[in-house]
């Protein structure tokens, strides 16, 4: 029999009963089993201490730390949902193993939400939190209006045009350069004084399943430009227009505030540039590269394990 259709709602058949339906050796499918070995549950994680360090912050201190933790939390939650016309798309496209490595992913996003509020209500930051959201603009301009417009685009047209500008928008620029910078300053507060040991294991677990998601990104666009050398120019121009609103996240907050914990905005900023313009490189070396090739091809993977290991050894540098 041909091909059958898997788009949802439209079934003819089924992938997995076609022969090579589900190639456990593909990129996304060795995701989802490394996903499936390094399961971890935030019920598992004792807040008792973080509670303590979070009560003997100065007022100033407590406002960032909270700050940061309510736009990571708000981020899972739109992350959590705007994944999903991307499932959609990768079944319409006849991806299965795409769709069954997004279904993880989706799961471990919902996951990252429910550890951040376990973290506020163990802490005792029950109070509503959307303040700190609100007084950063150009947070409510990527998550109330780019992530969203380019991920639901998929529902309309997933064609490959709109997938480099879902995946550059939610992996490269969402989960590329704002969680990554996040993670940093987490690793940089937690890390100048040894407190927050809650959290810390949280962002040590968000950061491996992150490196995943990343990975699938920039495997995403690399089958694309490979398959059609026009798509490297929606790549590069759909990172041109978020480049602005991005940096405004990362270096916002109210206007002359001193950062806590020796923060340093322009050192975030740098870092951010640094991993954008390195994930960029491994999406144009797919250019020209042989489709069937960059299947199976592990340097998504590589690249972000290669910047995990450098950003240990900076915070060995720093405690
Ligand atoms: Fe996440
Ligand atoms: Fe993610």
């Amino acid at each position: 029999m041909s091909r059958p259709t898997i788009a949802h709602g439209r079934r003819t058949g089924f992938a997995s009963l076609s022969r090579g339906g589900l190639d456990v050796d593909s990129f996304p499918m060795r995701l989802f089993a490394e996903g499936n070995a390094k399961h971890w549950n935030p019920a598992d994680i004792d807040f008792t201490q973080d509670a303590r360090d979070v009560a003997e912050m100065t007022d100033l201190e407590r406002w960032w730390t909270c700050s940061l933790a309510a736009q990571f939390m708000a981020g899972e939650e739109s992350v959590t949902q705007d994944l999903q016309p991307f499932v959609a798309a990768m079944a319409a496209e006849g991806r299965f193993a795409d769709e069954v490595y997004l279904t993880q992913f989706v799961f471990e996003e919902a996951k990252h939400t429910e550890a951040f509020r376990r973290w506020f209500d163990a802490v005792g930051l029950t109070d509503d939190l959307h303040a700190h959201v609100e007084e950063n603009p150009a947070y409510l301009e990527i998550f109330t209006k780019h992530l969203p417009e380019s991920l639901y685009a998929l529902a309309e047209d997933p064609s490959p045009r709109n997938q480099i500008r879902a995946s550059v928008t939610y992996n490269h620029i969402v989960e590329g350069t704002l969680a990554l910078t996040g993670y940093f300053a987490w690793s940089t507060v937690c890390a100048s004084r040894g407190i927050l040991p809650g959290m810390q294991q949280v962002i040590k677990h968000i950061g491996g399943d992150e490196r995943r998601h990343m990975a699938w990104g920039t495997f995403t666009c690399r089958r694309h430009v490979a398959a059609d050398d026009s798509l490297w120019d929606v790549v590069d121009e759909r990172m041109q227009e978020l480049l602005v609103p991005a940096m405004g996240v990362v270096i916002g907050g109210r206007e002359g505030e001193e950062r806590p914990f020796g923060i340093d905005i322009n050192e975030m900023a740098e870092y951010a540039m640094d991993k954008v313009g390195r994930r960029l490189g491994a999406i144009e070396s797919a250019r020209g590269a042989d489709v069937r090739v960059i299947d199976r091809d592990a340097a998504p993977e590589e690249l972000e394990e290669t910047f995990h290991a450098e950003d240990q050894a900076v915070l060995a540098a720093v405690v």
